[in-house]
Formats: C-alpha cells, sequence, structure tokens
C-alpha cells in the first residue's frame, strides 16, 4: 500500500510510504490520487493531513520517468485534487521535500515542518524547471525576489531558512509532527489556495538585484526559469501554471536534460561501486603528510568537515604556514600522527620520498589506521611494499583545488582490504566528494583521459591552430577555460617533469609536440612566472598572446616538419573528444575503469567538462555513425600510435572496445 488512510476523529490522515525516498512515479501518483478521490466522497471530515512514513516527505519525481511519455495522473492532477477537495490539507514535512515533493506541499492549504525538513528545487540542475506549480506558487508565497532565488540556485534550504522565509508555516519537534498537523488541519476551517492568490508586491530593486545574481551564462533552462518566475507572478495562476507546465514539457524532452539525468545516474552507480561493503569505524582524526600547497588544500578541506587535523612535514618553515590557521595542528616528527584515524600522504610526487615516508611513519601508527596516498601518477602496488601491512593502504585521489573540486578517485591495490575501502568510503562521503572507482595505471583515469585531451590540443596547435584558437573551440564547446589557459594556472612545470621520467620509455615511433618543452626551458611555467602560453603582464588574471609563444610554436612546426593550416573549430572539438573517447575505451578494455559513464562522471565533476553534453563518452555517443567515424578516423591520423584503437576508424568502422562503450552509455 503505498498511501495509506487513517483517520482520527475527523481529519484524515494521507501516508506516503514509497521506499527509499518517497519518490513520485506513475504508482505512487495514481496511489495518491485515489486517496484523495476517496477522501472527497468521505462525510463528516474537516481536514486532511499529506503525512510520509520514512525518513522523507517526498524526494521529487522519478527522473527516470522523463524519457518516456509521462503517465496520467501527473502531478499537477494530483495537487489539483488537493486544491479542489473542501476541506483544508496540511502537509506534515519530515526530511527531503525536493522538486514535485515541495511543490505537493505547495498544493496544500499550510505547511508544518519538523527540525530534519530540507526543502528545494534541483529542477533546473536536470536541465528542466519545477513543473507542477513551483515557479508559481513559491512567488505567491514568499514573492518573486526569492522565489528566483530559490528557483534558480536549486539550494536546499533548512527547515529554519524555510520558516523565516515563509515556506513552511511552523516547525515542531519530530515526535509531535504528525499531532500538530492533525490539530491544524482540525482548526483551520477553510482553504488557503496559494494559486488563487495575487504575489505579493514586489520591490523592483529586489527582482532585479536577485535577476542580477543568476549568471548571464547560465543554462537556458535556468534563465527560462527565472522569467518564468516573474512572468507567471504576473499572469492568471490557472494560466500561469499552464504556462509553467507547457515549459517544463518542453525542456523535459531536450537533449540537453536527457544528458543531466544521465549524469545523475552515473553518479549513483559510481557511488554505489564504491559502497563498502562492511562498515566503516568511526573516523575523527586525520594526520595529513606534507605541508605543501596540496597537503595544506587537504588539511582545510577535512578541516571544514569537522574533522581533527594534524599536519606533519619536516619542514618547519613549511608548517609555520599553516600553524594555527583553520584550528589545524602540526608536527615535525612522525610520531605526532601516532592518534590519527587516517593518513593521507601529499608529500613530493616522487615514488622514494613516498616510500620513505611510509617506512617511516608506520611504526608511529595505531594498528587501525588506514594510510591512503594522493598520488597522482606513482604506482599504488609498489608503494604498498613500502609497509609491514599493506592491507591498510590504497590511493584516494583528490583533484586540484582539493577543497574545492568535488572529484575523489578511490583506488584499490591488489592488497588493499575491505575496511580500508569502507574508510575512503566514508571519508568522500563526509567531505561531500563525487567519488569514482579507479585502477592502478598511469594517471588512473581522469588524468589518463586529461593527458589525452592535452596531447590533442598540443597536436592541433603544432598542425596550425594557435593556442587561443584551441581554447576558444573548447570553450564554445561548454568547458569553462580551454587547456591551454588551464595549464597557465596549474603550472607547466609538473607536467614537464612526468614528460621527462617518462621520456625512456615513451614509444619512438609516438607524436612527441616539443612545444611545452620549449616554454618550460624558456622559463614560462605559466602564472605564477607571469608567462606560460600566454603572457600575464603585471599580474593579469587573463592571459595575453605573446609573439615569442608564436616564434617558438612556429620553429617547433618548422622542426616537426609541419606545414601549418588553418584548422577549423569543429575539427578541433571533434578531435579531442575522440582522443578523450579513445582514452576512455582503452581503460574500460583494460579494466582501470569499470564503466563508461565513471569517465563521464570524472570528467564533468573534476575538468569542467560542460554537463549539459553528459561528458566526452556521452556527447560522441549522441553523435550519428558518420560523425562518430569521421572523428575517431581523424584523432587517429592525428597520432596513429596514441590513437591507435581507432585505427579501424580510417576504414569507416567504428573500433569495437569503441562501440562498446558508446552503447553503454547511449
Ligand atoms: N528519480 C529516480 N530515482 C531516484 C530519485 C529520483 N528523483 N531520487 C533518488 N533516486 C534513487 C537513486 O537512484 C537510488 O536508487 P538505487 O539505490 O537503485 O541506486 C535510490 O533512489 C536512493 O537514492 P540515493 O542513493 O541517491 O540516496 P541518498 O540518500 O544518497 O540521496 C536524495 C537521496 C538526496 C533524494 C538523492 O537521491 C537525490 O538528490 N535525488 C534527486 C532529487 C531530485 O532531484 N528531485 C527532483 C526531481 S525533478 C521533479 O521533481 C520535477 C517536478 O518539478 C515535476
Amino acid at each position: 500500500m503505498i498511501v495509506d488512510i487513517a483517520v482520527t476523529e475527523s481529519v484524515a490522515v494521507l501516508t506516503i510510504d514509497h521506499p527509499p525516498v518517497n519518490m513520485g512515479n506513475t504508482a505512487m501518483r495514481t496511489a495518491l490520487a485515489d486517496a484523495l478521490d476517496s477522501v472527497a466522497t468521505r462525510d463528516g471530515l474537516t481536514g486532511v493531513v499529506l503525512a510520509s512514513a520514512g525518513t522523507h516527505f517526498y524526494a521529487g519525481s522519478d527522473i527516470s520517468e522523463f524519457d518516456r511519455p509521462m503517465q496520467a495522473p501527473q502531478l499537477p492532477d494530483v495537487i489539483s485534487r488537493i486544491e479542489n477537495l473542501d476541506i483544508p490539507v496540511v502537509a506534515a514535512l519530515t526530511g527531503l521535500a525536493l522538486g514535485g515533493g515541495l511543490e505537493l506541499a505547495l498544493g496544500c492549504d499550510l505547511r508544518v515542518g519538523d527540525p530534519t525538513t530540507v526543502v528545494g528545487f534541483p529542477e533546473v540542475t536536470l536541465g528542466i524547471l519545477p513543473g507542477a506549480g513551483g515557479t508559481v506558487r513559491t512567488a505567491r508565497l514568499v514573492g518573486v525576489p526569492s522565489a528566483i532565488d530559490l528557483v534558480a540556485s536549486a539550494r536546499r534550504v533548512t527547515a529554519e531558512e524555510a520558516h523565516a522565509l515563509g515556506l513552511l508555516d511552523e516547525v515542531v519537534p519530530g515526535h509531535a509532527l504528525l499531532a500538530r498537523a492533525v490539530e491544524r488541519a482540525a482548526a483551520l476551517g477553510t482553504k488557503n489556495r496559494l494559486v488563487d492568490r495575487p504575489a505579493p508586491e514586489s520591490d523592483e530593486a529586489a527582482v532585479a538585484a536577485a535577476r542580477a545574481a543568476v549568471s548571464k551564462r547560465a543554462r537556458p533552462n535556468v534563465l527560462a526559469a527565472v522569467d518564468m518566475v516573474c512572468a507567471g507572478a504576473a499572469l492568471d495562476g490557472k494560466d500561469a501554471l499552464r504556462r509553467e507546465r507547457a515549459l517544463f514539457d518542453e525542456l523535459r524532452v531536450t537533449d540537453e536534460a536527457s544528458n543531466l539525468r544521465y549524469l545523475f545516474f552515473a553518479k549513483r552507480s559510481a557511488t554505489k561501486a564504491v559502497r563498502p561493503r562492511t562498515p566503516a569505524p568511526a573516523i575523527a582524526t586525520i594526520g595529513i603528510a606534507g605541508a605543501g600547497t596540496m597537503g595544506a588544500s587537504l588539511a582545510r578541506a577535512f578541516s571544514a568537515r569537522g574533522y581533527e587535523v594534524i599536519v606533519f612535514d619536516s619542514n618547519r618553515a613549511a608548517l609555520e604556514r599553516l600553524a594555527d590557521r583553520d584550528g589545524i595542528a602540526t608536527t615535525a616528527s612522525g610520531a605526532g600522527l601516532g592518534r590519527a584515524d587516517v593518513i593521507v600522504d601529499a608529500v613530493f610526487e616522487d615514488m622514494d620520498v613516498k616510500k620513505s615516508l611510509l617506512r617511516d611513519v608506520e611504526p608511529h601508527l595505531r594498528d587501525t589506521a588506514v594510510i591512503v596516498s594522493n598520488t597522482s601518477y606513482l604506482d599504488l602496488n609498489e608503494m604498498a611494499s613500502a609497509l609491514t601491512v599493506p592491507e591498510r593502504f590504497a590511493g584516494l585521489h583528490f583533484f586540484n583545488p582539493p577543497d574545492r573540486n568535488p572529484l575523489v578517485e578511490i583506488i584499490r591495490t591488489t592488497t588493499t582490504d575491505d575496511r580500508t575501502l569502507a574508510v575512503l568510503s566514508a571519508l568522500a562521503t563526509r567531505l561531500e566528494k563525487t567519488p569514482i572507482p579507479a585502477g592502478i595505471g598511469d594517471g588512473f583515469v581522469a588524468n589518463r583521459v586529461y593527458a589525452d585531451y592535452r596531447m590533442q590540443a598540443e597536436f592541433l596547435v603544432e598542425d596550425g591552430a594557435s593556442p587561443a584558437e584551441v581554447d576558444a573551440a573548447l570553450t564554445d564547446l561548454g568547458f569553462a577555460i580551454g587547456p591551454f589557459a588551464v595549464a597557465d594556472m596549474s603550472g607547466l612545470d609538473i607536467a614537464w617533469a612526468r614528460r621527462k621520467r617518462l621520456a625512456d620509455t615513451r614509444d619512438p615511433r609516438q607524436r612527441y609536440v616539443h612545444i611545452a618543452d620549449r616554454l618550460c626551458e624558456a622559463g614560462r611555467l605559466g602564472k605564477k612566472t607571469g608567462a606560460g602560453w600566454y603572457d600575464y603582464p603585471d599580474g593579469a588574471k587573463r592571459g595575453v598572446v605573446d609573439p615569442r609563444v608564436d616564434a617558438i610554436i612556429e620553429k617547433a612546426r618548422a622542426d616537426a616538419g609541419v606545414t601549418a593550416r588553418t584548422v577549423p573549430g569543429d575539427e578541433i572539438r571533434d578531435r579531442v573528444l575522440a582522443s578523450m573517447v579513445c582514452a576512455a575505451a582503452a581503460l574500460v578494455e583494460t579494466g582501470v575503469a569499470e564503466r563508461a559513464s565513471d569517465i563521464d562522471v570524472a570528467l564533468t565533476e573534476g575538468f569542467t567538462f560542460p554537463a549539459r553534453l553528459g561528458g566526452p563518452v556521452r556527447a560522441l555517443a549522441r553523435r550519428n555513425r558518420d560523425e562518430v567515424v569521421s572523428a575517431l578516423a581523424a584523432a587517429y591520423r592525428s597520432c596513429p600510435v596514441s590513437f591507435a584503437i581507432a585505427e579501424p576508424a580510417a576504414a569507416g568502422e567504428v573500433p569495437e572496445a569503441i562501440e562498446k562503450i558508446l552503447e553503454a552509455v547511449r
């Protein structure tokens, strides 16, 4: 029974019970509509309470239904039934009331919550807008400026704030919620339909400020949602509801919305894959080894989530920069890490340095302590060999800047045990990161794909595009910032060191572009040195094109025997996309990545790949076969050794390994 009806004196209590999160799908809406129809025919009732069993009131509509034609009764029909009842309906909110859940509550005549209540409109993150009266009733209840903020930001609002805004009429302790809702329903007497109210007069300056807070570069659905809030407030309520639903139906079937839904489920699959099989022990204290930029940033990230943090570094000067800041303790001796439940290695990226750290620190640690390395490229199995208890060791790879970048890779070695994995997964959850599982391989998953993206960007420059043209083509695709501007921001020296490290093992037939090496040799290490791929005169934020870089590029082309040609933006985008997909196929084929969708999660979360395209694999999968073949063939021709996996494309075929991953995400 999805909706239970119980009558207490003259009040009918309808309880929605649809685990795990009280999600609205056809079955649930049908049950709710039937229950409301049944209540409508009962004599002697003075009110109705809409409540929920379980943790959440209603976490919103079932997103998977949005891919198909929607079945009746739809949510607006259910809400109409509530509004059409002669007697008042009180919503008793607990836990989440998101999207359609909040809209259902706004269709009621009064809203009582408990302190766990969290409300919000996540719709814009899914490429749509609230489609069951959210924009219309919210503006009528809390005014246009607050409605713009709530709908466009998709932020979650606590019970306290919801009460202050007027979204909740009352907040009572959880144990008193139902009784209070019944009491209010019995006493209310009259209907209070938000849809019949005019929106409160709003201050034009406040509306303008709320609009201005929404970026002009926001996705089209976000801008449409803001316009809808404003237009709906000026229209008759019923007309506004019709207009909102029509817009919702239009947006729901766009490619962008479909790709964002794909990513929603892709993130959940990745999270499920790293979900522990054993319960995680309590973790209170984190020891960070290394007080450099990465260590300091990690220390802040852990400290901000309530962990006690101790940073260890034998370099006292580095420690002093951290001391007493953000409540972070420091120690110059490995013994100081003895209290830590988890040790995070953030020392210099060098195998000998890391192994020696592990050897030095292990004797001081608790038996139960878990050790994780934040290495980006080094072999974790080899690192584990430095420990007497390698089972307690794994990789937890953060991305820059780790206190803001949501992506984290969880990497199991051949010896990592389940308890250690459970700790890693718990850390990722508490840090509110998006985890993906990764296996051991150079660059694991995300950096490996990004490396091929970067490599292709450099091939394009050697072929004739300028760095600025490549950056522009990729920001047009939707990246927040192009690869050369990113390289300047993060510094060219790390990749330079890596290229030198790999020089001996590089296949001599592989195409190698020397431009970045020449820039580094000229002291152009990126923004920090005032110059990299671009120039940064007087600490300029954005780089400017520097003729000296053009000269380096021209010389490198001549040395490589390349005659520069014009490279159109479409070719730039296709080759870059195809290169990432080649890397993705190789990762899935070798088992370093578990699923193609993990790669899409990694690139959209960690590297600003445009989410509206769903990620590189999904983006190529949505193109037609001829386009796929031509993009892959172009990547193959750019370097037959690096993109050998794409060879069949040169003969007009989609390679099997690539077809497999494209099919998996379609
Ligand atoms: N649609 C489909 N499935 C959903 C879902 C949804 N809205 N919300 C949760 N689920 C599924 C998850 O995929 C997962 O399924 P699985 O166990 O088979 O993988 C299960 O429910 C439990 O979810 P989580 O693992 O994510 O559980 P958490 O406790 O970590 O998080 C949550 C719960 C915060 C509710 C999170 O799932 C979430 O953010 N859900 C989306 C909420 C949302 O966006 N709602 C608005 C929908 S749009 C709408 O309502 C349109 C309206 O305007 C008409």
